[in-house]
């Protein structure tokens, strides 16, 4: 074992709500088994924050994340309309992860789609998920008008088209695809075409070619023809649609990872939410949060254990046939980790 697998890498751990302690306990045991050098410090945040802090994103999981710039979280409930603010959006905030990294590749055979692999990257700190938002009231209805604001700025572009060019250069990817709405909102997503535009026209022309998109033309050419895109940077609203969009291509949320990436800190996850409707059954995949993991495993500079747990999870899948329920199996979350933990 070489010294560099000796040393153990600090890195939060943050369970999550609905089916995240399942899904996190699942790929734990795998990451055990895979003998990943990672050493954990349990925090919880969501509503496991609200229960043991009385708060969704408690002090102690920011400070842990601050000391140990580094993550593996599951999926962490915000109700809708009312309540309490995105817990996921203040930690994209509070540490600036601006990129939002969705890879969707196939895994499954004989699914809608064969031989799919491209990378969604979504911006991830600006644009109409910023929440500025208010309703007016006209005579007695509170909520007769509601209003949003989204802003994007220069830098805010710049830096997640950058990471899009760098990432496509570094990983050999021949194509980055801009999707934005320009043609209606012209100055919030025009500024993105028009910084895209530029950086590619300065920075990047020769080494990898760029294609730009309006978002409702990328979603149908998505389902009619995957494989010609490889990597597709966009804004935050437009990426959140997109990445479960290129995930239902490749099976569904069970099998979508991500990695939420800045200077300050990198947070990786599944992209799909806590899954309210399966949560606590024992059903949920664990393939996304376990893809998370060897992304993980990739950042921090151990790319041949990430192998190891991505031929793992694929053998699983594919020789071993073990499978969860949503993907056709009967395996239930601990078994297919239990199988995948005898494949590593
Ligand atoms: P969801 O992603 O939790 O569920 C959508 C559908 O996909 C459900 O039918 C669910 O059963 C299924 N699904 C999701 N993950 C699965 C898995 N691992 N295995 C099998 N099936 C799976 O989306 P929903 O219901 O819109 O959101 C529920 C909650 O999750 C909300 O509070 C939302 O805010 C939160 N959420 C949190 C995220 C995060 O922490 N990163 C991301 C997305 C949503």
């Amino acid at each position: 074992m070489s010294q560099q697998r000796c040393a153990l890498i600090p890195a939060t751990l943050i369970p999550g709500d609905g089916v995240g302690p399942e899904i996190v306990d699942a790929t734990l045991f795998v990451l055990e088994a895979l003998r990943a050098p990672f050493e954990w410090d349990h925090q919880t945040a969501g509503l496991a924050g609200v229960r043991d802090h009385g708060d969704p994103l408690p002090p102690p999981a920011l400070e842990s994340i601050r000391r140990t710039q580094l993550a593996l979280k599951g999926p962490l409930e915000t109700p809708s309309g009312g309540g309490f603010r995105s817990s996921n959006v203040r930690l994209r905030e509070e540490f600036e992860l601006f990129a939002n990294v969705r890879p969707a590749r196939t895994i499954v055979l004989g699914g809608r789609y064969d031989d799919v692999d491209l990378v969604v990257v979504r911006e991830n700190l600006e644009g109409l998920y910023i929440g500025h938002e208010h309703y007016v009231a006209i005579d007695d209805d509170p909520h007769a008008v509601a209003m949003a604001t989204g802003i994007n700025t220069r830098h805010g572009c710049r830096r997640v088209l950058e990471y899009a060019f760098d990432y496509a250069v570094a990983n050999g990817r021949k194509k980055v695809t801009i999707v934005h709405k320009a043609n209606i909102l012209k100055a919030l997503t025009g500024l993105f075409l028009e910084t895209g535009s530029e950086l590619h026209e300065r920075k990047y022309k020769g080494q990898v070619e760029l294609e730009t998109l309006i978002v409702d033309a990328c979603a149908m050419k998505l389902v009619l023809n995957p494989w010609q895109f490889d990597v597709v940077v966009t804004t935050n609203l437009f990426g959140d649609v997109l990445s479960d969009l290129v995930a239902g291509l490749v099976g569904g949320l069970g099998m979508a990872p991500g990695a939420n990436l800045g200077k300050k800190a990198a947070i990786f996850e599944a992209v799909h939410g806590t899954a309210p409707d399966i949560a606590g059954q024992g059903r949920a995949n664990p393939v996304a949060l376990m893809l998370a993991a060897a992304m993980m495993l990739e950042h921090v500079g151990l790319p041949d254990l990430a192998l190891r747990l991505r031929l793992a999870i694929n053998d699983t899948l594919n020789v071993d046939k073990v499978r969860t329920r949503d993907l056709g199996g009967r395996a239930s979350t601990a078994e297919f980790a239990r199988a995948v933990s005898l494949r590593v």
